[in-house]
């Protein structure tokens, strides 16, 4: 019955999707944070991962260490902020979900590798628990330059 026929009745059809998600978000029908691409919901869920994992390198708020640049005598970094001010938000989701897993060995870094301790919606609420630190501008910013991917 609602098999879509032609070209343009798909087009169409995506139009109409995309504008029932929109009109969905506004109106406040989802938990989905305006202008983001995360929920309430995953916040939360992140923020409570966040807390038990990172935390005790990162910070509660995930300020990191605020001379994140500078290497200690054995040349390690320090664990950085990812609350904005720092370097995290250059990269998109995918590269930040692969830091999670594989830790910072891939760049000579000493950030533990989690591997499969998360499932994927565990490390997509930690991403979204993370940006919901950074600032509008930051987060314009990071969208411009990645995307949502
Ligand atoms: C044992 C300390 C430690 C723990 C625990 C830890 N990290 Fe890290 N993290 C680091 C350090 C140190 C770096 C800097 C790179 C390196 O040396 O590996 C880093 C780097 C990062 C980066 C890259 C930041 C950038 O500017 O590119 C992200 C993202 C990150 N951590 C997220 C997390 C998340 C999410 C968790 C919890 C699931 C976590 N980290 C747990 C120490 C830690």
């Amino acid at each position: 019955m609602t098999r879509i026929a032609s070209p343009a009745a798909y087009a169409k059809a995506v139009a109409l999707a995309s504008a029932f998600l929109v009109a969905g978000c506004s109106a406040g029908g989802s938990d989905q944070i305006e202008g983001r691409w995360y929920s309430g919901q995953q916040v939360s869920e992140g923020h409570d991962l966040f807390v038990a994992n990172c935390a005790s390198c990162h910070g509660m708020r995930a300020e990191g260490t605020t001379d994140w640049k500078r290497r200690d005598a054995q040349g390690r970094l320090p664990p950085p902020p990812l609350n904005g001010t720092a370097h995290a938000w250059h990269h998109p989701v995918d590269v930040l979900d692969e830091t999670i897993v594989k830790g910072g060995a891939q760049w000579g870094g000493t950030m533990p590798p989690f591997g499969d301790r998360f499932s994927e919606d565990q490390r997509k609420a930690l991403i979204a628990f993370v940006q919901s630190l950074w600032s509008d501008e930051i987060y314009t910013r990071w969208l411009v330059r990645n995307g949502v991917k």
